[in-house]
């Protein structure tokens, strides 16, 4: 079979550049509706691609990419940007970039290869500009990708020392059948703040046939007019944007910018429709407050806790409380997958979020007869006050009874946790495994309150701890 790798072309395009944390599904369709024509992930690790398993989320309308050993999702993607999605990878490995490759291919539209990022965890790993320096082995692994993907592959570089190594560089890549080239037009030890190359990606432009995406140019670009006056500058005809679409994704708007409250509160809306981890959205609306931050609003968003707290600032509180119920119901259970052996076989791969499957009782650490267990799970965002959240008010009921102080002793399997607490001669523990041993305590503590009569069954399903 012939395949058809020209579906996604790279010419005349105005692309999200990839950017970890901030290329996330939320701010990808977002950029998508303002004007963006390729939207870039951020660059996402093949050794962690490589574990994950492929879920359709039919609560959220997403695919999910899940973390088997904790549950959290590591890429999630869904039809609106089916066409459009470019998966970044970062890698040193041929064939682990073919595995992941074959893992994505019929859910995104191109797979790019980090090959421009100076970070010390990149370059230890051999990925990023180590592989500038390794042009062989840069080569092999484009070589691979290429044949044997239906969807087109790209990489994106720094430029070299020199403009003549550049082009040689872009040459030899060329050569691999790759579909286009993103050049960052600063060289491995410059930083963001120094002055970009545009003359460079012009010479290359000028020496090579393959699309060039031009990018590095945010520090002058404040309007969607700059787009193209650096795009000229650099004598391509495709360009990406990063810096300056962090701070406000309507740089991709023909019309100009819309303020940065109205962008957030869109954002938002995204975050809470696809179920946008908290930390993320906070640190994408942190990037995009700025100087805001000082601000009395910008100072109550600093504190917000979750993602609930942060809809409330931009009057979306109402629609994200009823959005988390509909979905809680509805068996979007997120974290609530996250136990040992909820680990999907690869014949799961159409099931929905809820589904688990158990490996060998043999496997888990067993649970003991005499523990008094329920699945309950600690949610931080229902205690807004230190003195309300579960160990608080058991420790205070015990000195209050003169019963003694509880103790907790944590199981660990592998990155999970849970708590046995013991009080008063007996123990108890929920069968709900938590990420941090923190939160196992909290949990094993609710179990205690619950079974002293301390806190409400009913009050715990309504706040989404024990499900129905
Ligand atoms: C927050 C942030 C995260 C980034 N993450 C990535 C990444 O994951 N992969 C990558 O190739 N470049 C990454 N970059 C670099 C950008 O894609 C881009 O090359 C650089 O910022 C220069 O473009 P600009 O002038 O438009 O900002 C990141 C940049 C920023 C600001």
């Amino acid at each position: 079979m012939t395949v058809d790798k020209t579906k996604l072309s790279y010419r005349n395009k105005i692309i999200l550049a990839p950017m970890v944390r901030v290329g996330t599904l939320p701010m990808r369709l977002l950029a998508l509706e303002y004007g963006a024509d390729i939207v870039y992930t951020e660059e996402l690790i093949d050794l962690k691609m490589i574990k994950a398993k492929r879920r359709i989320n039919d609560v959220l309308g997403t695919i999910d990419f899940v973390d088997p050993s904790d549950g959290s999702i590591i890429f999630r993607t869904c039809d609106k940007e089916k066409d459009k999605v470019v998966l970044q990878l970062g890698t040193s490995d041929a064939e682990r970039a073919l595995a992941v490759g074959k893992i994505v291919e019929h859910d995104v539209a191109g797979l790019d290869i980090n090959m421009g990022c100076p970070k010390e965890f990149s370059i230890k790993g051999g990925m990023g500009v180590a592989l500038l320096s390794k042009p062989d082995k840069a080569v092999e692994i484009l070589k691979t990708l290429v044949d044997n993907l239906k969807i087109p592959v790209t990489c994106k570089i720094r430029i070299l020392p020199t403009t003549e190594d550049t082009i040689n560089l872009v040459t030899k890549f060329a050569a691999t059948g790759i579909a286009a080239i993103g050049i960052h037009c600063r060289r491995k030890d410059e930083r963001p703040q120094h002055q970009p190359h545009p003359n460079v990606i012009k010479a290359v432009a000028q020496a090579v046939d393959i699309p060039i995406i031009a990018n590095g140019g945010s520090r002058e670009i404040d309007t969607y007019r700059d787009i193209f006056k650096f795009r000229d500058r650099c004598g391509v005809d495709s360009i990406m944007v990063a810096r300056a679409a962090q701070l406000n994704v309507t740089i991709f708007r023909k019309e100009g910018l819309l303020p940065i409250f109205d962008v957030i509160k869109k954002y938002l809306k995204l975050c809470v429709d696809y179920d946008n981890p908290q930390s993320n959205t906070k640190y994408c609306v942190q990037s995009m407050l700025k100087e805001l931050q000082e601000t009395p609003l910008g100072k109550k968003f600093l504190l917000t806790q979750t993602l609930h707290q942060i809809c409330n600032l931009w009057d979306l509180g109402d629609y994200c409380y009823k959005k988390q119920l509909e979905y809680q119901e509805k068996g979007n259970f997120g974290r609530r997958e996250v136990c040992p052996g909820a680990i999907p076989g690869d014949d799961e791969e159409t099931d929905g979020p809820q589904s688990k499957k158990h490996k060998p009782e043999s496997e888990t650490p067993a649970s003991s007869p005499d523990i008094l267990e329920h699945n309950i799970a600690f949610y931080r965002a229902n205690y807004v006050e230190d003195t309300s959240l579960p160990k608080s008010i058991l420790h205070t009921f015990a000195s209050k009874n003169f019963k003694g102080v509880p103790k907790y002793e944590i199981q660990r399997f592998d990155k999970l946790f849970r708590a046995i607490c013991s009080f008063d001669g007996k123990k108890y523990a929920s069968t709900f495994w938590e990420k941090n041993k923190k939160y196992a305590e909290q949990g094993s503590a609710l179990v205690c309150l619950l079974n002293l009569g301390l806190i409400e069954e009913s009050e715990l399903i309504k706040n989404g701890s024990i499900l129905r």
